[in-house]
């Protein structure tokens, strides 16, 4: 969650490292440091509270800070709170270990008592201190080196971790270690880089090695040599990251999130068009590429979709999709529940990730879980090389490229593709539709990417509504079946930005209980684009608007029978209405949005969130 960077080379490190955090501040942004070595002499070690401005500032954009090796942290607090004391680096009392860390260390307590008893002090709240003076409890008792006492330290500790530590005793190198948390090393010439994430080396090279779970590295100006737990050097290709540049910058939007909303048709073409084949009236899904074949399709029993936050959402809306389509039992979970409750999993089920960041650590615990059972594994993933895609037995790649945002709205948008298109293929194969209706379900879904478009054409009028609704307490999302799904992601879009309470409900529930909570001029926005349930859902809106609610219906062009109803009515274009979500979901991408920037907040830094979430 926290984002890492570390260089060595011939320029000056402490620029670079402030450059590359700044890419990396959407995974954690309450405190930030840099630890530099000017060659043999102590590290100068800045840190400071708040976001990485201030510690630019202190360092005056690292242009005070000498030296050409480096490592640097944006933390996201998981143990003590957001302080200077408790940023990273951490260090010995001696210098002699400097380092930063990503993850979480179970057992830190029981390794605190441990190194008390030899005499070290701790001054942090965190585990990454424990660690930190571990490695050097170690390297000092057995005088073997940085990659033993590494080894060590990783065979007593419990939990995650990328580590990234410079030793006094080598000053023109630095040394990584990593277990579930995601980190790559970045290959330049004379010069090479640390990174928990692309966007922080993308300037500098597209070369990289991945390091496993359970490896370490020893990186210096000119290579980077890799070692398993024994010591035992490993080999490793390079890789070749193909994201540009400029993806990963603003592009003269105002933030992030919004330049990715407005990403959506290109990312959603690319995605749709890397998993078909055949000319205009003749499309075909093609799964060539994710290895599922036909066979496998055939012999499967159930699917498990299995994700966490709005990739769970995607798993909604694609239970009712593939349910329909291709008649076939599919349960939909939440990562942190599916790892935990021994799944009664069908040996010929199919277990379907979906993940943006591929290290969701929930999500990856998940995935080994069903591995564990011997349950085939498909990944529906973003980021190439991440720790899911590595270990799933498929992997499906979504083509939104990096997603900067922490609100995800392009991923979101690719991963809804990949399962449509999954559930085409599974209803061809399994003989509910034919070549034609194949056809006729990809060429709809060729028309999601313009009317996308078309939303984001209207986006004034939501920008209005949303202004006009800056001071809302609570907002109800309500709907019925894909526009469940819908709601369950508007809502979420909603209070993860704009911190205002919302909540999803599947709209035959309100008599159950949350009825109660209407009351006068509470905002209901009424989901309604699915024809079979859309009049069931207007007696829904009608029964809140009569306790007080004021309403905002969102629905297909065409179904004007809702405005008789609604306060204020927005319309997206149609689709098949399997695919409503890709169009319906842009809409309250920009009215959740739209509500943040009219409460003056930091859209794309939301408080107490961070974009990828590695821990538990
Ligand atoms: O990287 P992942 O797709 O596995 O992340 C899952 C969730 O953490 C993520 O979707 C989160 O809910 C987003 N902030 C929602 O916008």
């Amino acid at each position: 969650m926290c984002g890492i960077v570390g260089y060595i080379g011939g320029k000056k490190a402490a620029p670079i490292l402030l450059e590359g955090l700044a890419k990396l501040e959407y995974r954690g942004y309450d405190s930030a440091g840099i630890a530099v070595r000017d060659g043999e002499g102590k590290p100068t070690i800045v840190k400071s509270q708040g976001k990485l401005a201030v510690l630019s500032e202190k360092t005056n954009g690292g242009d005070s800070v000498k030296g050409q090796c480096g490592i640097g942290h944006t933390r996201w607090a998981t143990h003590g709170e957001p302080s200077k004391i408790n940023a990273h680096p951490h260090h010995t009392d001696d210098d002699n270990v400097v380092g930063v860390h990503n993850g979480i260390i179970e057992n830190y307590k029981e390794l605190q008592e441990k190194l008390l008893r030899h005499d070290y002090k701790f001054y942090s709240e965190t585990d990454t201190e424990v660690v930190i003076k571990l490695i050097d409890y170690y390297y000092k008792k057995y005088n073997m080196g940085p990659i033993d006492a590494l080894a060590k330290t990783m065979v007593r500790v419990r939990g995650s971790y990328a580590l990234v530590v410079m030793f006094a005793d080598y000053p023109g190198e630095i040394y990584v270690a990593r277990k579930d948390s995601p980190m790559i090393l970045g290959l330049g010439e004379g010069e090479n880089f640390i990174a928990s994430d692309v966007p922080a080396i993308l300037k500098y090279t597209r070369k990289v090695q991945y390091i496993g779970n359970l490896e370490m590295g020893r990186v210096t100006k000119d290579g980077v040599t890799f070692f398993d737990l024994n010591g035992d050097e490993i080999e490793k290709k390079v890789e070749e990251i193909e994201w540009d540049t400029e993806a990963a910058e603003k592009g003269g939007y105002e933030h992030f999130m919004m330049k990715e909303i407005h990403e959506q048709p290109k990312v959603v073409e690319d995605t749709i068009r890397s998993f078909i084949t055949g000319e205009e009236g003749a499309y075909k899904v093609n799964l060539t590429e994710c290895g599922i074949t036909d066979d496998l399709i055939k012999k499967c029993s159930a699917i498990h979709i299995v994700a966490c936050g709005s990739a769970y959402h995607v798993g909604v809306t694609a239970q009712y999709v593939f349910e329909d389509l291709a008649r076939i039992p599919v349960r939909v979970e939440l990562a942190s529940e599916f790892r935990y409750r021994n799944p009664i999993l069908d040996k010929n089920a199919l277990v379907i990730i979906i993940s943006q960041s591929g290290e969701t650590a929930d999500s990856l615990a998940a995935l080994r879980e069903a591995k564990d059972r011997g349950i085939p594994t498909l990944a529906i993933v973003n980021v190439v090389g991440s720790s899911i895609a590595r270990e799933a037995d498929y992997v499906c790649y979504t083509l939104a490229g990096p997603e900067i945002a922490v609100a995800t709205t392009k991923a979101y948008s690719t991963q809804l593709i990949v399962n449509y298109l999954l559930a085409i293929q599974f209803s061809l194969v399994r003989d509910m539709i034919d070549d034609s209706r194949v056809n006729e379900l990809i060429t709809d879904m060729l028309t999601i990417p313009a009317k996308i478009e078309k939303v984001i054409e209207d986006k004034e009028r939501l920008q209005w509504f949303a202004a006009k609704f800056a001071n809302a307490k609570d907002v109800f999302f309500i709907g019925r079946g894909i526009d469940y799904a819908i709601c369950l992601e508007g809502s979420l879009k909603m209070k993860e930005i704009s911190y205002v309470h919302s909540e999803a409900y599947a709209a035959g529930e309100l008599k159950h209980g949350t009825i109660s909570l209407i009351e006068d001029g509470v905002l209901v926005i009424g989901v309604a684009t699915q024809s079979t349930l859309y009049e069931k859902l207007i007696s829904n809106m009608v029964e809140v608007q009569s306790r007080g609610a004021y309403l905002m219906g969102l629905t297909t062009y065409g179904s004007y029978d809702l405005e008789d109803t609604a306060n204020f009515t927005v319309y997206v274009p149609k689709t098949d209405e399997h695919f409503t979500t890709s169009v319906a979901i842009v809409a309250l991408q920009l009215l959740g949005y739209y509500l943040a920037v009219a409460r003056g907040l930091d859209v794309d830094k939301p408080r107490n969130l961070a974009k990828s979430v590695t821990v538990e």
